[in-house]
């Protein structure tokens, strides 16, 4: 299946980064390499972009993105790439062995891509009939299904109340538990049909697909898409060589808030009490961050790029003290 993806924010996240061409860039999410080919483009000889992501097919089309993109420039004046299979979350690891201790910028594009999406087999959409997967790393054991048939009918009603801001949670989740005990839920077809019976009738035809928020929801605890972020959002600041740029994209309110917070932190991370008249607490700032407001997508990209509607990009830039 050929990788489609488009990339979202582009011209934003460009500019956000300031790229300088012989800098080391990283981008924690490559995909299909969207993003990562014109940062490859802006980059001279001595500069390098390492491309991170989980999911093997993502890397093998980001790398047959890259190399287009290499053979179109000079010989002799093409960047270096790397492309690693890890969790963003372990980059300052990645970045170690490559040997690379600090970088000029880096990108996270979080979610899914439609590649992802549009894949029948990885059981990512309400709308195709699919094995219950969801794993964004197929090397993983735990897919959606496991979670769905083991987890309390409590700790489902959380995940789709806290991830997919479902209204219905208690209703789904009771409504699965009661399902599962006949058999267990294999596909992503029961789940939809689940779903369906669960959601008061008068309320299934709005608001979009009654299945949209418990499969968002299913993703991103499996994936442990949110923990990841706000665990490593503080050492990936970390990683930026002074004026480095660190740019964010989500999809997801949760999502935007732990990156807003994170930067706010990084940028003032003193504790000490307000009425004190100088800082004891001895916390120094990371940087500031640029985007007081998150960057959105234009009217002509949302109309273009449906996905895009609910991006958010924030940037934050390294300062002071190495
Ligand atoms: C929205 S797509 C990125 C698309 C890319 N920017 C492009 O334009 O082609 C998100 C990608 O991040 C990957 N991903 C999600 N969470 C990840 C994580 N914790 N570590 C590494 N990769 C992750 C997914 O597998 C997916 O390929």
């Amino acid at each position: 299946m050929e990788f489609s993806h488009v990339p979202v924010l582009l011209n934003e996240c460009l500019d956000a980064l300031k790229i300088i061409k012989d800098g080391i860039y990283a981008d924690g999410t490559v995909g299909g390499a969207g993003h990562s080919s014109q940062i490859l483009k802006r980059l001279s000889k001595d500069g390098t972009l390492v491309g991170i992501d989980r999911d093997n097919e993502a890397l093998a089309a980001a790398k047959s993105r890259l190399e287009d993109e290499l053979a179109a420039m000079p010989e002799g004046g093409r960047p270096k790439y790397y492309l690693v299979k890890s969790n963003y979350g372990d980059m300052p690891q990645a970045l170690k062995t490559l040997g690379i201790a600090r970088v000029n910028g880096i990108l996270l594009d979080l979610g899914v891509s439609s590649h992802q999406l549009d894949d029948p087999d990885r059981g990512f959409s309400y709308m195709k009939n699919a094995p219950l997967d969801m794993r964004m790393d197929t090397e993983e054991s735990r897919t959606a299904a496991d979670l769905i048939n083991d987890s309390s009918e409590t700790e489902l009603s959380r995940i789709l109340r806290d991830y997919g801001e479902e209204r219905f949670a208690g209703l789904i989740a009771k409504r699965i538990v009661l399902e599962r005990q006949n058999h267990p839920i294999e596909t992503t077809g029961e789940l939809v049909r689940i779903i369906e019976k669960a959601v008061p009738a008068k309320y299934r035809n709005t608001g979009g697909h009654p299945a949209k928020r418990t499969f968002q929801a299913v993703r991103i605890a499996l994936n442990h898409e949110l923990t990841t972020l706000e665990a490593c959002l503080p050492d990936l600041i970390d990683l930026l060589a002074l004026g480095g740029r660190l740019a964010v994209i989500t999809f997801h309110s949760l999502e935007d808030r732990i990156v807003k917070n994170a930067f706010k932190t990084a940028e003032d991370p003193c504790i000490c009490p307000k009425e004190f008249p100088v800082c004891v607490c001895g916390r120094k700032s990371k940087g500031k961050v640029i985007t007081r407001k998150p960057i959105l997508p234009t009217e002509e990209e949302m109309a273009q790029n449906s996905r895009s509607a609910s991006a958010k990009l924030r940037v934050f830039e390294r300062m002071g003290e190495e």
